[in-house]
């Protein structure tokens, strides 16, 4: 496994990380949740942490361990993710949102297991809040905020549309009904779209590669 492209880059740079599927859950043993691993997160604080950089990462349920030289925050709610983000965000200068965030909840949670014969032939949810949005409206001139949209069709159109309305410095749109891409696959492509209309193609390749080209991309971002 190629770790290393022998940049060193990030020396002194800290980055914040998110990854993995968050999960609601209606009753001790119900969730609503998605099918993400957080495997290309795992990757971008591979290459991260290969270029020179200190790298957090906030991760949704995983089945995999957190390499050594990660520090590692686990969560499991969208409502956790977002505090320990919010909490991490002021100390970091390169910050990739890659957690697919469940958009909604249940609207009650139930401590006690229910019969299933008791469960509700339709189930009240609530939005739970855009963490990518708030960290957004936080950003700091210095920091490079990056978020990730998964998406099927065209994938250019709501990506460019997210990048504007979270107030993204770039975004990695990624087509999740192509072949080796997406969830739990080890292989990914994306088109990675920055503020000043810069767009760039990246072919299949491993996560581990995507996440280099994502750094290389992000690191020619002008600063204002
Ligand atoms: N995101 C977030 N908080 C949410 C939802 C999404 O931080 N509640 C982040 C994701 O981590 C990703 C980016 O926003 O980096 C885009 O996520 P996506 O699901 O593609 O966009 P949404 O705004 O949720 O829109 P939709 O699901 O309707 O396409
Ligand atoms: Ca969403």
């Amino acid at each position: 496994l190629l770790h290393t492209n022998g940049k060193r880059d990030l020396v002194g740079k800290r980055v914040l990380i998110s990854t993995g599927g968050t999960q609601e859950y209606l009753d001790p043993v119900r969730f609503i949740g998605n099918p993400s691993t957080g495997k290309m997160g795992l990757a971008l604080a591979q290459a991260a942490l290969h270029r020179g950089a200190t790298v957090t990462l906030i991760h949704a349920p995983i089945t995999w361990e957190v390499p050594s030289g990660i520090r590692a925050i686990a969560v499991v709610s969208a409502a956790q993710m977002g505090q320990a983000m919010l909490e991490c965000f002021p100390d970091a200068d390169v910050i990739v949102m890659a957690a697919a965030v469940a958009d909604v909840k249940p609207a009650e949670y139930t401590p006690e297991k229910l019969p299933k014969k008791l469960l509700p032939n339709s189930l009240p949810l609530e939005p739970v809040p855009d963490i990518l949005a708030e960290l957004g409206q936080r950003k700091q001139p210095h920091q490079c905020l990056i978020g990730f949209a998964a998406q099927t069709g065209d994938i250019v159109k709501p990506a460019l549309e997210k990048l504007r309305n979270k107030k993204l410095d770039a975004i990695a749109a990624n087509p999740i009904d192509k072949p080796n891409s997406g969830f739990g696959s080890d292989t990914n492509q994306a088109i990675f779209l920055d503020k000043q209309g810069r767009q760039v193609e990246i072919e299949p390749c491993s996560k581990l590669q995507l996440a280099h080209h994502l750094f290389d991309f992000v690191g020619n971002i002008p600063r204002e």
